[in-house]
């Protein structure tokens, strides 16, 4: 049996590769807007597992893989055996007989470390408690096409130290760019996955400092998936955390601003920043598309 390559986490990718990625990404996206049919993917099916909601990442692999002239399969733990217990390597290896990849949406990491350990197609993390690669690839393309490579600029993380965080981590350490965390004591990104980017990654208490001449400016959800018996202890904790004018003050003039959404407005961000002029998230949401088109495009049509 082949090893397949899997995308559980940024570093899944070498520094190369993801620059390749993202200039596919562009390409991907120019053709899709010049209305060209390309589908490098005909006949093959993706499996899609979804432990937790969504609409961003359902959507945006289900029309990738029809745009590529295949098809995806939605599966929610709820509707097949993965819920009534059934092992998760023998769905891995049932799966990798019928379909040519599965994108999953888990609450542990680990279970989708174990799938593809026993899987011999293609495994995504569109996902987990620890990572969210695939929103990194959007993020890092809508960088990309608005400033060139992020390669030694400053970006500033405020909020909680949760997956997405978790993945600017990754994306500082393979695209080289110095990151600034912001976040309340008790909430910081998990050591192991900090030490790993050396001196890359500084973390403070506030978030005027952390966002000082940065050039893009990401927060994220106060209280993630999962976490919703703690959203009130959490806006209280984060009380001091929102991404508003005077952050944005404190930012590179021309700072973007980034949130992989759902958004709560006037909570992490204020509704003047998110829906103001430095604010790139509509965008960023579209090219979850191309990027990921650019991924599958990657793993499925090559060995
Ligand atoms: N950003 C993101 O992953 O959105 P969804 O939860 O809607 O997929
Ligand atoms: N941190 C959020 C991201 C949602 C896309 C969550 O895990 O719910």
């Amino acid at each position: 049996m082949d090893t397949p390559r899997h995308f559980l986490q940024l570093t899944d990718l070498s520094s190369d590769e993801l620059r390749t990625l993202i200039t596919r990404a562009h390409e991907i996206k120019d053709m899709q807007h010049r209305g060209e049919i390309y589908e490098p993917l005909r006949n093959r099916v993706l499996a899609m597992i979804f432990e937790k909601s969504s609409t961003r990442t359902r959507v945006s692999f289900e029309t990738g893989m029809i745009q590529f002239g295949g098809q995806a399969i939605f599966l929610s733990p709820r509707d097949c055996q993965l819920g009534r217990g059934e092992a998760i390597e023998d769905t891995a290896r049932v799966l990798s007989g019928m379909v040519d990849a599965v994108m999953m949406r888990t609450f542990h990491h680990e279970d989708q470390q174990r799938f593809a350990a026993a899987a011999s197609i293609p495994v995504i993390n569109g996902l987990s408690d620890l990572y969210h690669p695939c929103q990194l690839l959007a993020d890092m393309q809508t960088y990309f096409s608005h400033r060139g490579d992020i390669r030694g600029q400053t970006v500033s993380w405020i909020g909680d130290g949760n997956n997405m965080c978790h993945s600017y981590i990754n994306a500082a350490i393979q695209l080289d760019f110095h990151l600034r965390i912001a976040c309340p004591k008790g909430y910081e990104p998990a050591p192991e996955i900090v030490h790993r980017a050396g001196s890359r990654v500084e973390i403070s208490q506030d978030p005027c400092l952390a966002a000082e001449g940065a050039q893009l400016v990401v927060t994220d959800v106060w209280a993630s998936m999962g976490q919703e018996e703690e959203a009130r202890h959490r806006e209280q904790a984060f009380a001091d955390y929102q991404v508003n004018k005077a952050v944005m003050a404190a930012a590179d003039k021309e700072a973007l601003f980034m949130h992989c959404l759902p958004a709560h407005r006037n909570e992490e961000v204020s509704a003047d920043v998110i829906d103001g002029p430095q604010s790139v998230v509509w965008e960023e949401a579209e090219n979850r598309l191309h990027a990921q088109k650019a991924l599958l495009e990657m793993l499925m049509t090559t060995g």
